[in-house]
């Protein structure tokens, strides 16, 4: 069974293939594991780069100090014994695919009857891969299908997702403009939250959907899909009210900076608790003027 990295231990990996990435670097090397149960220590290949014990603290820089090139070629990366982050960084087929259509299709078809966490014999009835423009300036990533959803194979087409419907008509758009996905592509039994480890194994799947749409704009919805596109693991209140600089971690793409990312409420808990309609309503508001999008005048 794979095991995830420790929240912090990610969020610090994740930054630090950004910052390689930012210098051009997109290629890491594993070396063989010293023993068994250890952690890898994958290394660059530069000369007589020593890598050394990692742990979250060490891939920090330390503090008021900007991360030198040089310190960071000195320092290593993490990687769990079983957690292979080399996928996630490794070259994809869709890349170099210019038609989203297309580099789409080839990431459906690599994911095919998914069985890599146990959400495949729990109960779905299919996998609900993601919907809408291939080419949206503005994608809304929810937590994972609901029994509707997983009827219908399509994100957000339940109470949730009428609401969702409401939420970007009010933000003057239409749903065919946006593209909606999930953390998760299977249907948690009993609609449970999604485990970590679940996340963990398929939002690499939800990352190369991005990398190849490529928005201005990703709304998380919700905790669960904030934490995980993030890597941080901090509240709601935290979290809400900024945008974050966003580009999936081993993305190599000239044409695309990354995007920016705001999290707001999920529909379901807004459902739940009304009174926060609001509070959201500010966070799509942010979004809209970052996409210099108009509220309809109201009829
Ligand atoms: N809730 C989600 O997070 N996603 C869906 O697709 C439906 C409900």
């Amino acid at each position: 069974m794979p095991r995830t990295l420790d929240p912090e231990l990610r969020r610090a990996l994740v930054e630090r293939i950004r910052f390689y990435n930012a210098l051009g670097i997109y290629d890491f090397y594993r070396r063989e594991t010293p023993g068994p149960g250890r952690v890898q220590a994958p290394e660059m290949l530069v000369p007589g780069v020593y890598v050394e014990e990692i742990t979250s603290q060490n891939l920090q820089p330390e503090s008021g100090e900007e991360m030198s090139p040089r310190k960071a070629t000195a320092a290593a990366m993490p990687v769990a014994v079983e957690e292979n982050i080399f996928e996630v960084i490794a070259p994809k087929p869709e890349q170099g695919v210019s038609d989203p259509v297309k580099a789409l299709k080839i990431i459906r078809e690599d994911l095919g009857d998914c069985t890599r966490c146990v959400l495949h014999k729990q109960g779905r009835k299919q996998i609900v891969f993601g919907v809408g423009n291939p080419a949206a300036e503005l994608m809304f990533v929810g937590e994972g299908p609901g029994a509707d959803e997983d009827e219908q194979g399509e994100p957000f087409v339940g109470r949730a997702g009428q609401l969702l419907n409401n939420m970007i008509k009010a933000m003057g758009i239409e749903r065919r403009q946006v593209y909606i996905a999930n953390i998760v592509k299977c249907r948690p039994p009993g609609n449970r939250t999604p485990e970590r480890e679940e996340c963990a194994t398929c939002s690499p799947f939800l990352m190369r959907q991005i990398a190849v749409i490529k928005p201005r704009v990703v709304v998380a919805l919700g905790a669960v899909a904030a934490k995980t596109l993030l890597a941080m693991n901090s509240s709601m209140m935290q979290l809400r009210g900024r945008f974050y600089d966003f580009k999936p971690a081993g993305v190599r793409d000239p044409n695309w900076d990354g995007c920016k990312l705001a999290v707001t409420y999920h529909p379901a808990f807004l459902l739940r608790d009304p009174r926060q309609k609001g509070e959201a309503w500010k966070d799509l508001q942010m979004v809209m003027k970052e996409l210099g999008l108009k509220a309809p005048a109201k009829a």
